[in-house]
């Protein structure tokens, strides 16, 4: 697969990254004055219409940091399918690949945010609408990687992702997966996606749910085993990859945290950007994804830091090692 993403760079072929998966909106009601009660009605401090989506936010991430971005999905004809893609093409993400359907609604989660406890309701909508389908080879066929994300809501999608990952595979790409937390556990398909992907993103706590471990140190070297290359997101205290069985750390920047909301999605497109676009090592790639995704956590939201390359400090150490080497 690397050599032959090296011949397309040769070949001077755009390294274009598709990204797809959920496709939704968030509304944000922050600093509820209680919990929620059955019957009640409760106020909160602020509103907020923001754009949603793992797969839209690691988008719209990645646009930022300078990299080709095309995002494929399914939009409800509504007011909330226009906020999608006029946010995503106001980052400069290429939606041509986004249908749109009159008889679906765009998906709609509700964040109830009190301090630090956030509960969320979701309309599923457009991400469960979305199938293998309406992912077109014109999507497809000039992709130098294809990144799925946020799959357990997106149920028309579930049976489909495993010929997504080989057709991206058939044209060449390089592939990633984030699957996001699978609510009923089970991580259906997911032994059957992993031999397709080349970079498996999850954090820690779905690395312990998709093995049944009990530490992570026992489920990095499962995933090792399952997977080609398994990146472990580790919130505050920065990310593990392993490759070829040896485990490499990166300890996570030091920041002003406001919310850590989409760092996960900012966290893939850094490491995507360094290693698809700039060609970097998984050491410097996991150093640049955490600053990336801290310089994330500092705004509200996932999609307001809009870090661009030049934004992350190109002295960070395995940068300096690999300019030297
Ligand atoms: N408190 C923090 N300080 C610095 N960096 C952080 C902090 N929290 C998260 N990060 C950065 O964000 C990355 C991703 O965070 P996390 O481990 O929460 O992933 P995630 O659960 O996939 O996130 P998401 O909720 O977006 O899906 C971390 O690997 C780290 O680089
Ligand atoms: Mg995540």
């Amino acid at each position: 697969m690397e050599a032959t993403a090296i011949i397309l760079r040769v070949a001077g072929r755009a390294r274009r990254v598709v990204f797809l998966g959920d496709f939704n909106v968030d509304i944000i009601l922050d600093g509820m004055e209680q919990e929620p009660q059955r019957d009640r009605e409760v106020s909160c401090r602020s509103f907020e219409l923001a754009m949603g989506a793992s797969s839209c936010i690691a988008a719209c991430a990645y646009a930022s940091l300078g990299g080709e971005s095309w995002l494929c999905g399914l939009a409800g004809a509504d007011y909330f399918g226009d906020f999608m893609l006029q946010g995503l093409e106001s980052f400069g993400v290429r939606t041509t690949e986004v249908r749109r359907r009159a008889d679906v609604q765009t998906g709609v989660t509700v964040n109830l945010v009190q301090g630090s406890a956030r509960t969320q309701v979701t309309y599923p909508g457009s991400i469960a609408a979305f199938s293998a389908a309406d992912v077109s080879d014109r999507a497809l066929e000039h992709a130098a990687h294809v990144h799925v994300s946020g799959v357990y809501q997106a149920k028309a999608l579930l049976p489909g992702v495993d010929a997504v990952l080989r057709r991206a595979h058939a044209v060449g790409a390089t592939t990633s997966l984030d699957c996001q937390w699978d609510p009923s556990e089970r991580w259906e398909l997911l032994s059957d996606w992993l031999p397709h992907v080349d970079w498996l993103f999850a954090n820690d706590q779905e690395a312990l749910s998709i093995t049944g471990r009990t530490t992570l140190e026992e489920a990095l070297s499962e995933l090792a085993g399952r997977t080609r290359c398994p990146v472990i997101k580790q919130g505050a205290r920065g990310a593990t990859a392993v490759v070829d069985g040896r485990p490499l750390r990166d300890a996570a920047r030091t920041v002003a945290v406001v919310d850590t909301i989409g760092a996960g999605d900012n966290f893939d497109s850094g490491f995507l950007f360094a290693t698809v676009e700039r060609n970097l090592t998984v050491p410097a790639a996991l150093g640049f994804a955490n600053a990336v995704a801290a310089r994330s956590c500092r705004f509200r939201g996932g999609t307001a830091a809009r870090t661009r390359w030049q934004d992350i400090d190109p002295r960070l150490p395995d940068f300096r090692k690999e300019s030297e080497s």
